[in-house]
């Protein structure tokens, strides 16, 4: 159905705004757009923006934040679930500074440079930060005009939904007046959320670029647009029914995403499909690659998964996971932007919010394997994310979203229970004894709930309440209170007020589960004695440790390294237990056994290869350890186990930069990591004082140093030097340090 479009003119928003977005090539406002400025969102009335994917949300919260900002009404603060998708808008949001608007986002391991988020007229975080952020009653919270919540789905989230949701009770409690505008394209009882949010609904399915949706068997792909049905023939010529499917699309000039179930897999795919991709790219985008897969895997210590990636890159191919890290991950996504890349595959890691030039969005696997759960057909919602990356306006003029099937009565399920279907329900997972005692905790030690009412009441103001009856969640409430007082890190008075203890307030501060304070507390208050794997261990057993998986061929491996480790361990080996714990404690075994190596300066390569993970997954390991060691030092402080605090302190910092005792004051120094600290360590500059005394020529003679990082060094120890490099900073490999548990928690793990 053709719809009128409304220009940007006839918007009641400052002048300055219209003529910075025409520059950017908006002009007229698509219709769903122009039907939420038909609200009385502008005058800070709360929105539910429930339109299809690609329909320009963004553009609708971005211009509700500088009317919100330039009317004073406050700084804008935008939640996201997603790194990519925290890149991609900051990226989009900085072009306002040309109007003096400034934004700052902080997600994961990574800030933005420049302006603090205190000063940034928008912040953008993901929900997890935003959480800490109020938690830490950061006193910019209450200039806060306006919230987006971007990807509002993310409530459904069994891990992460219960945190988003109590952030916006938490967010209305605090901030007068505070603006909601939440946004998503797969909500279909948005209507709850709208009634929940108290806030205006605007439903549209109009697409600015058509999508159709299909099915692939046999040579034909079965496709949906507007009710009516087309068949695509697809060249059968590779033998690789997959390829066909990715080539027929190449041949179009068009770039393909395939989403596929597993890690493991994206890298076979990806692997498969590089083959075929040479005649779609030009000798001088070849010559690109090969430059970006040199950055990738060019130096001899890389590990063997930044090597297979770098030799895909360089094939026109590439894999995108969360165990990517930054460097890879961004460079990845800008490659297949500027159309170097034709093929990513991809976990559901790119799977909302991003955009990018997919004009085929290919399902591989719409079955997912979870070991508590084995397999399941993932939900309808996450097969909409996955096809809405197809055909986005900036890039595409249509988009197609393929599913494959293998079989007639499997073409026949897909089309009927994805392809046709709408998304499910979202439900509130709030009602589970982990979130509740951890946002509980939360809210005492922020003084937001002093007793049983103000708790039943920051509760009820929960999309939970408002979707089931509270009683529901009552008895959750009620054992979670009664495990915080049990394990004292809330007390509760006379008068049945409540108050956190030193523990508690600490336990919320660092954004650990309280389960994980209270076995902290209990082993450590118990001996003086502790060692490295012993520590390691206690760590890997908490419940805010990710693990690597324990394969059934390694399990006996890991048996007899528990045996090696049994008189060090503080925790026992479940005995008797569920076959579940008993692997669980292996994973643990593992990881600890990972960790130990990193701070044995083992290499990379190393790791990555005898533990079967990517250097990502072993930055989360670590950055994770870290904070927990962290945790655990602190924990020691207040309950005064003295004995152990000092050996924390120095376990912390090896995690920091994965060395030994002997080199952490050299990889102190900026620009020093493990690889170069060791190497001064053996050519006998084994401190501070040595390095000031060795002459500079000598000190830039020393393989891997060079000149330019020598004279940082200098410049470190107080010398009186000019950078002859302006681009040190650049060479410097920064160890990535992290300062919070919470950036953890984000992307889908996927
Ligand atoms: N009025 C407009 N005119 C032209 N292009 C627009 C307009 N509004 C948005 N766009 C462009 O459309 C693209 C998609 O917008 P956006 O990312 O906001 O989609 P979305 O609705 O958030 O989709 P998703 O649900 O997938 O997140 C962007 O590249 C954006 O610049
Ligand atoms: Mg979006």
């Amino acid at each position: 159905m053709e719809r009128k479009n409304i220009r940007l003119e006839e918007l009641d928003i400052n002048k300055r705004i219209i003529t910075h977005l025409q520059a950017q090539g908006i002009s007229e406002l698509f219709p769903p757009q122009a039907s939420a400025f038909k609200t009385d969102v502008l005058n800070g009335k709360n929105l539910v923006l429930a339109i299809p994917t690609s329909s320009g949300k963004t553009l609708v919260a971005e211009i509700c934040m500088l009317k919100a900002i330039l009317d004073g009404r406050g700084k804008a603060l935008y939640l996201v679930p997603l790194k990519s998708l925290a890149r991609e808008k900051y990226a989009e949001f900085k072009k306002y500074e040309s109007l003096g608007i400034t934004t700052s986002m902080s997600v994961g391991d990574y800030d933005s440079p420049g302006k603090s988020l205190h000063d940034a007229d928008i912040v953008i975080v993901t929900t997890e930060r935003a959480d800490s952020l109020v938690r830490h009653k950061v006193e910019w919270l209450n200039d806060v005009g306006i919230v987006v919540a971007d990807e509002v789905h993310l409530i459904n989230d069994q891990k992460r939904g219960p945190t988003l949701e109590m952030v916006l009770a938490k967010l209305t409690q605090i901030v007068k007046d505070i603006q909601i505008v939440a946004l998503s394209a797969t909500i279909s009882n948005a209507n709850q959320i709208a009634e929940w949010l108290d806030a205006e609904l605007v439903r549209d399915t109009w697409r600015p670029v058509p999508l159709s949706e299909g099915v692939y068997l046999d040579g034909k792909i079965s496709f949906y647009r507007d009710g009516k049905n087309t068949q695509r023939r697809i060249n059968r010529t590779r033998r690789d029914e997959l390829a066909d499917v990715v080539c027929d699309t190449l041949d179009e000039d068009g770039q393909v995403l395939v989403f596929v179930s597993s890690r493991r897999s994206t890298i076979a795919v990806a692997k498969k499909l590089a083959p075929f991709l040479r005649r779609y790219i030009s000798d001088e985008a070849m010559r690109q690659l090969s430059k970006g897969a040199t950055k990738i895997g060019g130096a001899p210590s890389a590990p063997e998964a930044s090597k297979i990636l770098a030799r895909l890159i360089a094939n026109g191919a590439a894999f995108h996971h969360a165990g990517l890290d930054n460097k890879e991950r961004a460079l990845v996504e800008d490659y297949f932007k500027e159309n170097l890349l034709k093929v990513i595959v991809a976990t559901p890691t790119l799977a909302a919010g991003v955009n990018l030039p997919s004009r085929r969005v290919i399902v591989r696997d719409y079955r997912r394997y979870e070991p508590e759960r084995g397999s399941y057909p993932i939900p309808i919602l996450e097969y909409k994310q996955m096809a809405g990356r197809a055909g986005r306006p900036k890039y595409d003029e249509y988009g197609e979203a393929v599913l494959i099937a293998r079989t007639e009565p499997e073409q026949d399920f897909l089309i009927d229970n994805y392809t046709l279907s709408e998304p499910e329900e979202i439900t509130s997972k709030l009602a589970s004894p982990r979130a509740v005692r951890a946002h509980l905790l939360a809210s005492v030690a922020a003084e937001m709930t002093r007793n049983r009412e103000e708790i039943d009441s920051l509760i009820a103001g929960t999309f939970f309440s408002h979707q089931f009856d509270q009683w529901e969640i009552n008895q959750h409430v009620s054992s979670a209170l009664g495990f915080l007082e049990e394990g004292s890190l809330i007390e509760t008075s006379t008068d049945g007020s409540y108050t956190a203890t030193p523990l508690g307030k600490r336990t919320s501060e660092l954004y650990i589960d309280p389960y994980t304070a209270i076995l902290l507390r209990d082993v450590l208050s118990e001996t003086d004695d502790h060692n490295i794997i012993g520590i390691l261990h206690l760590i890997c057993h908490t419940p805010d440790q990710p693990l690597t998986y324990v394969t059934k061929s390694e399990a006996e491996e890991y048996e007899v390294t528990v045996d090696d480790y049994l008189d060090k361990l503080m925790i026992e080996p479940p005995i008797e237990e569920s076959p579940r714990a008993y692997s669980d404690f292996l994973a643990q075994i593992k990881t600890a056994t990972l960790l130990q190596d990193w701070i044995s300066e083992k290499t990379e390569k190393d790791i990555t290869e005898r533990y079967n993970v990517g250097m990502g997954d072993v930055h989360r390991f670590v950055q994770s350890a870290e904070w927990l060691t962290y945790a655990a030092s602190e924990i020691s402080r207040i309950i005064n186990a003295t004995s152990h605090i000092h050996f924390l302190h120095n376990l912390r910092s090896r995690l920091r930069y994965g060395v030994r005792s002997d080199i952490l004051e050299l990889v102190d120094l900026k620009g020093v990591g493990r690889v170069r600290g060791r190497m001064l360590h053996s050519h006998n500059l084994v401190n501070l004082p040595d390095l000031y005394k060795v002459p500079i020529e000598e000190l830039a003679r020393i393989p891997t140093i060079g000149t330019s990082i020598a004279e940082s060094i200098k410049k470190q120890l107080g010398f009186d030097i000019k950078l002859t490099d302006t681009e040190t900073e650049d060479l410097i490999d920064d160890d990535d340090s992290i300062d919070s548990m919470q950036t953890l928690l984000e992307d889908f793990g996927a």
